[in-house]
């Protein structure tokens, strides 16, 4: 009996708090992961936070985390762009990409497969993809990366078009998340200010038909976003991949056919 025994309060309650945070862990990952799951045990955790070890616990657990190291993915998050892209087929050789928030690099990586912008895909067509993170972002083959550069600064994205010249962009893709405060309103704010700026800058780069994705967390204001996508883009839709965690706010709007700006 864990009450009996004679460890001191804070270790059986750290193992109490442990021992059913893994069981719910386990049951989410049972919900939505369509790999084959494996449940692992950190060990040499000893000096480790119970927030430390609840996380080395669900990255050793998720599948998605085991693939993405297989199939050589700088992260997990490379599956959602796959996913989403599997069922809307929005990524096509030859087209001209920008990915914001892209460090550490998976997106990108995805992206310069699906555009063949190292031409190693059958296609004749080359693309293009551009890369921006306020964080340093190592190279990758096929993309061209700004890196420290904070998209929400209007020099970055003067910069940006400068690297764009007078190409046109097919996709803009935004996985930008701001740094969370654990302030709920503030985190919301901080986050629909990247959104918007990315909805602005993709209608201004953007060439008819072209398709955005963004994403955002849950909350009131998302219905609003996509309204206001709407008005540019005609077919826009929400989008939650099986390979974004359950327990994750996080969602992703779609939008596709970009209508283009009346002059
Ligand atoms: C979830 S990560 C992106 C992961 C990336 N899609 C991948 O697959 O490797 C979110 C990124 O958004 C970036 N970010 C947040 N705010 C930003 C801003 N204002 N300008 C540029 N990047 C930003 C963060 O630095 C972080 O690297």
């Amino acid at each position: 009996m864990t009450l009996l025994t004679k460890k001191p309060l804070l270790i059986r309650l750290s193992t109490y708090l442990f021992n059913n945070e893994a069981k719910r862990t386990e049951s989410r990952n049972f919900q939505t992961a369509t790999c084959v799951l494996r449940h692992v045990n950190p060990t040499n955790v000893k000096n480790k936070s119970l927030s430390s070890q609840l996380w080395l616990k669900r990255q050793l657990s998720d599948p998605y985390v085991e693939k993405a190291k297989m199939h050589n993915y700088r992260c997990r998050s490379a599956f959602k762009l796959l996913e989403i892209n599997e069922k809307y087929k929005f990524l096509k050789p030859g087209q001209i990409v920008v990915d914001c928030g892209a460090a550490p690099g998976s997106w990108t990586q995805v992206a310069v497969k699906e555009v063949n912008s190292i031409g190693q895909s059958s296609s004749d067509q080359l693309g293009k993809v551009f890369s921006i993170d306020k964080q340093h972002i190592y190279p990758i083959e096929g993309a061209t990366i700004l890196g420290n550069m904070d998209f929400t600064n209007p020099s970055t994205q003067t910069l940006l078009r400068t690297t764009l010249g007078d190409r046109q962009v097919q996709v803009v893709l935004s996985d930008m998340a701001p740094t969370a405060t654990g302030i709920r309103e503030m985190d919301t704010e901080n986050m629909l200010t990247l959104c918007y700026n990315v909805i602005r800058f993709a209608v201004q780069v953007s060439e008819i038909n072209g398709s955005l994705l963004v994403k955002l967390w849950q909350c009131g204001q998302a219905k609003k976003l996509e309204t206001e996508i709407s008005r540019f883009y005609r077919n826009v839709k929400f989008v939650k991949p099986n390979s974004s965690r359950h327990d994750s706010a996080e969602i992703f709007i779609l939008g596709r056919y970009f209508k283009g700006l009346e002059k």
